[in-house]
């Protein structure tokens, strides 16, 4: 067995290492103030980033999850990966030679057995490309060609051919020296009843399957010959590579447009993302043999956008009836979802590889221009199962479709799409509002059945109020409520100081939340500072928040604020903002506290140690927010 590695090494690697681009391999990162970045943070869901990164310093720290930690941290806490892989990693990444303290150096095991998995795949991968290119890939070769996808197109996405027989692929792992637990490991392989393998991809078209850095992580299976009695497609297991819940085909390729353009296109099939990319649609990625689901939703937002203000989801469906049904399942998920989110689906059920066959580029493009909003096309989805002509079908119809409204968070969105709906089903709008506010009111579980009767429920969703402007009698919303004025009136007299923890507020009251939103998606947004102050930005606000919440912020930005000049003003500003930001750490400390007197420190040492310092980093927070 290796040795322990050096702690000089360690340390040396640490530093070589820069934080913020180990960081941007999976989280879209924002300037926020000198020296500090900030995004959406990758271990709790949220809308506003507070995952702040500090090269500097090689930390990083969410003010939302507490989560913090050095980059070692962080991907071990991301990959998975132990202490001892995680630094031969970064090691290997900047070409840095570790010492270990006992034995020589690293053996095979201590490599890490992520690092030899990774391996195998390239090797495989290499392989089945190979494959493709001798005569026995005829079939293979065909079927490329047949889609539409020249040699090159099928190079650049690695596409390869796993030949017929039972054992190619095992020999040429076991000739490049993998062991037989190691084998299993990679999926790749299936064991017959004697405990012996053979390859699990037989006579298939291979398309590799890559994580975020481009690393293949498994590989998806196209059948090629009618004697094959598997399924279409047969990708990897579950590996400790291959999560088929996280993973997304395409997103090495299309993570940088995705950013770039803020939209994310959903297609169902890997010829479809290629389809997609090639007719110039970058942003395409598709689940692999899974729905499109929240974890999925985690990885695509992280790129989307980085202050969860926007950035729009399309998805695209062969205009089947299981593709209807995929989307109205994703309609449950976008509930997390800031962006918007739309439908696009082809009339004659094509999927994007067949139009562009079909149509040409142009035609793809194009698709996306047909989209529709998601909750607009679940409604549709619903109302086409009724027979709207007679005034009975009308009356069911409505009543099955209401509990999707209900269902949209954003209660500000609720009455345009009741009036919609009004409209479609020929009744009075008052009707409609009534049954949206019933199936509001009605657990989910209940409801569900009026959109997808297949689907095991999952649990209630508790139903939200309609919307009620804060009461200034409230403390808490009064300390909120002249927060949101500071920083609406005077953004340009707050510090950096204030700003952090400004942003670091969770606002109690939902109309605060929302105007907290658009404040911080403003300010990110605008980069400079060259509209954060006067009209312009009250203006970006008043366009950030939804549209019934005008109003609200026009009054946060006319009440006159309690100073006679800018040195008052300026004081003013910065203790409110404190005075609110103190106030929740006060609240979260108490809380703390309060578990730290039910913890015993004897019998839950760890969970002792665990409180005491989550409580010891609050007051590092504060001290390091306090505005001076
Ligand atoms: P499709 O049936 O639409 O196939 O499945 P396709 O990609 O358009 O392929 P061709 O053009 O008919 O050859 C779409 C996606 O659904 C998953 C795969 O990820 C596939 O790319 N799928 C389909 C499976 O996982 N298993 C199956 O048996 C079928
Ligand atoms: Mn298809």
């Amino acid at each position: 067995m290796a040795g322990l590695i050096r702690r000089e090494d360690i340390d040396e690697v640490r530093s070589r290492t820069d934080i913020r681009e180990i960081v941007e391999g999976y989280v879209t990162l924002k300037s926020a103030g000198i020296g500090s970045y900030k995004g959406l943070c990758p271990f709790h869901d949220e809308r506003t980033p507070s995952f702040h990164v500090r090269p500097q310093y090689g930390t990083y720290h969410c003010f939302g999850c507490d989560e913090s930690g050095d980059v070692i941290a962080f991907i071990m806490a991301l990959e998975h990966t132990t202490f001892a892989e995680t630094v031969e990693r970064l090691a290997a990444r900047i070409g840095y030679e570790l010492h270990y303290e006992q034995g020589s150096g690293p053996d095979r095991e201590m490599v890490g057995r992520r690092q030899r998995l990774l391996d195998a795949h390239k090797v495989a991968a290499e392989y089945f490309q190979a494959q493709l290119r001798t005569r026995g890939a005829a079939a293979a070769q065909r079927y490329l060609g047949e889609r539409g996808f020249t040699p090159q197109d099928a190079e650049s996405y690695g596409v390869g051919y796993a030949p017929q027989g039972w054992d190619h692929l095992l020999k040429h792992l076991r000739s490049r020296g993998y062991t037989d637990e190691e084998l299993q490991a990679t999926g790749m392989f299936s064991e017959n009843n004697r405990g012996g393998f053979y390859d699990r991809f037989r006579g298939r078209l291979i398309f590799p399957i890559r994580g975020i850095g481009g690393e293949v992580i498994g590989f998806g299976a196209r059948k090629l010959y009618d004697d094959d009695q598997g399924p279409k497609y047969l990708n990897t297991p579950e590996t400790q590579l291959y999560k088929k819940s996280q993973v997304l085909y395409g997103i090495d390729k299309a993570k940088r447009q995705i950013a770039k353009q803020r939209q994310v296109v959903v297609v169902e099939g890997y010829t479809d993302v290629m389809s997609m990319h090639l007719a110039g649609v970058p942003t395409a990625v598709a689940t692999c043999g899974t729905a499109f689901g929240a974890e999925h939703i985690k990885i695509v937002r992280r790129f989307l956008s980085d202050d969860g203000s926007g950035g729009e989801v399309i998805f695209t469906f062969d205009g089947d009836v299981a593709g209807q049904k995929a989307a109205l399942r994703a309609f449950d998920e976008d509930q997390k979802f800031m962006a918007q989110t739309f439908v696009a689906v082809e009339p004659h059920g094509m999927d994007p590889c067949e139009l562009r066959l079909a149509r040409g580029d142009a035609a793809v493009r194009s698709l996306l221009e047909a989209k529709r909003p998601l909750f607009e096309f679940a409604i549709d989805a619903t109302l086409k199962r009724f027979d709207v002509k007679s005034l009975e079908g009308r009356v069911q119809a409505m009543r099955a479709a209401a509990p999707i409204v209900a269902q949209i968070r954003d209660v500000t969105l609720r009455p345009a799409y009741a009036r919609q709906l009004s409209g479609k089903v020929g009744l009075d709008t008052a009707e409609v509002v009534r049954a949206v506010e019933d199936a509001a009111r009605t657990p989910r579980t209940d409801r569900r059945p009026a959109y997808e009767p297949a689907e095991a429920a999952d649990e209630p969703v508790a139903a939200t109020p309609r919307i009620s402007l804060p009461d200034p009698r409230d403390p808490m919303l009064r300390a909120e409520r002249e927060a949101l004025e500071v920083v609406v009136q005077v953004p340009h007299l707050l510090g950096e100081a204030a700003w952090d923890q400004f942003t670091a507020v969770e606002c109690a009251h939902p109309v605060h939340t929302a105007v907290h939103d658009a404040v911080t998606a403003v300010y990110s947004g605008a980069g400079g500072g060259e509209v954060r102050q006067g009209r312009a930005w009250v203006e970006a606000l008043s366009a950030a928040v939804p549209e019934p919440l005008r109003g609200y912020v026009a009054g946060l930005s006319m009440r006159a604020l309690p100073a006679s000049n800018d040195a008052q003003l300026e004081r003013y500003a910065a203790g409110v903002v404190s005075h609110l930001y103190d106030r929740q750490i006060h609240r979260r400390q108490a809380d703390l506290r309060a578990e730290l007197e039910r913890t015993d420190s004897r019998t839950q040492p760890e969970q002792y140690q665990a409180v005491s310092r989550q409580l010891l980093d609050l007051e590092l927070q504060r001290r390091k927010l306090q505005a001076s």
